[in-house]
């Protein structure tokens, strides 16, 4: 908790209704206070900032007056937040989480929050959602899950979030297929409004269509595998000497359960061979939404030299990507290094 001190900075600055000023039981650094001016200070409702100071942390939330009615953390470095996070401001009506790295969001993380009629989670790197991360939330009406990593949504996400209205959750890998045809219709039934701006990224033919705008039916799963993210690291052809050590990744975006990834070498399946170096990592899954596998090869000899292919396999199709080896038998010698030096500068 390095940014918490013993000051809250004064700032005046004159609004119509309110000006911000020292905020007497608010003791953390550089936040800022703002309490409406007419009514008694019991009642008055305090609006609270804490924009880019760098924060890594949610604030205790008896760090915070129990009227605090806005709290802004947006633009920070806060990474997680903890079951019952903000528990105690039960009178907290608006919410700003927005770009911060925020990855896991505990179940309960909002408990307490009453009131809390607006919620921004925008920008962050949430890729595993589930409805216990709502729990609490009775009377949210408005939620921005925009700018996160995840590629779809289920509408059971929403279950404990019965007074919801706006719904915004546009994001780099969208995918509109099948799988977000329950959200759909359950946004449809209850009057969810999907905002302008939440907008479909894949399936190609969709890229950039308001999702809002969508037909039921243009939310297949029958087209050819469109991944969002699928790469092999290296991707060029790879010049190696004899007792190198090689790594290949392969990455490719989780879009549902029969997502697999493997590898071929000269067409054939590869498993773990140590008396060859060959390595196959366990598969992994990142943030319920991305597969990474890893072959390493390790004291390199020409066999295994010649093409390497991730590939993906999946209920909806496959794909893959191949790069080549070429293992060279013995180190080369190296150019001396030759020095150039004239008007235009010293070139090696
Ligand atoms: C806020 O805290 C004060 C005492 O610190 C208490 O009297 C009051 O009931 C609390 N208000 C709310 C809304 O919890
Ligand atoms: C929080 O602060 C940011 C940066 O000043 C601002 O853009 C945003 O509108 C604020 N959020 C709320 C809910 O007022
Ligand atoms: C959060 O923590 C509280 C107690 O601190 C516990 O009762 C509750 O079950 C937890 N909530 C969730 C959803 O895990
Ligand atoms: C939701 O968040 C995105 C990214 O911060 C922003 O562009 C958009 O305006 C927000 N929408 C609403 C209605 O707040």
């Amino acid at each position: 908790m390095g940014a918490l001190g013993f000051l809250c900075v004064t700032v005046l600055l004159l609004e119509s209704a309110r000006s911000y000023r020292t905020c007497p039981d608010l003791i953390v650094e550089s936040c800022r206070c703002a309490a409406e001016r007419s009514a008694p200070r019991s009642r008055q409702r305090v609006r609270v900032v804490c924009v880019d100071v760098e924060l890594t942390d949610t604030l205790p939330p008896s760090f915070l007056p129990n009227r605090t009615v806005s709290l802004n953390l947006s633009n920070n470095k806060i990474a997680l937040l903890r079951n019952s996070s903000f528990y105690g401001l039960a009178a907290l009506e608006k919410l700003d989480l927005r770009n911060n790295l925020i990855s896991t969001v505990e179940p309960g993380a909002f408990r307490g929050l009453l009131a809390l009629r607006r919620l921004d989670l925008s920008n962050n790197r949430i890729g595993c959602l589930s409805p216990e991360m709502f729990v609490g939330l009775s009377r949210l009406s408005k939620l921005n899950l925009s700018g996160n990593i995840f590629s779809t949504l289920t509408a059971q996400l929403f279950t404990h979030l019965s007074a919801l209205k706006y719904l915004h959750f546009g994001t780099e890998t969208l995918v509109c297929d099948c799988q977000l045809r329950g959200l759909f219709l359950w946004a449809q039934h209850n009057s969810i409004r999907v905002g302008t701006g939440t907008l479909c990224a894949f399936p190609t033919h969709l890229h950039g269509s308001e999702f809002h705008r969508l037909q039921e039916q243009q939310l297949r799963c029958d087209g050819p595998l469109d991944l969002p993210l699928f790469q092999l690291i290296p991707s060029q052809r790879q010049l190696v000497f004899r007792g190198d050590r090689l790594p290949l990744q392969c990455t490719a975006s989780y879009l549902d359960s029969s997502v697999e990834l493997r590898w071929h070498h000269n067409g054939h399946p590869v498993a773990t061979q140590e008396d060859m170096s060959i390595f196959v990592e366990e598969t992994l899954l990142h943030d319920c939404c991305l597969l990474t596998s890893e072959v390493i090869l390790s004291n390199i000899n020409t066999v295994i030299a010649g093409s390497w292919e991730c590939l993906v396999t999946s209920s909806r199709g496959n794909t893959s990507r191949i790069m080549e080896i070429v293992v060279v038998e013995t180190p080369a010698t190296y150019c001396p290094a030759d020095r150039v030096s004239n008007n235009k500068g010293d070139y090696r």
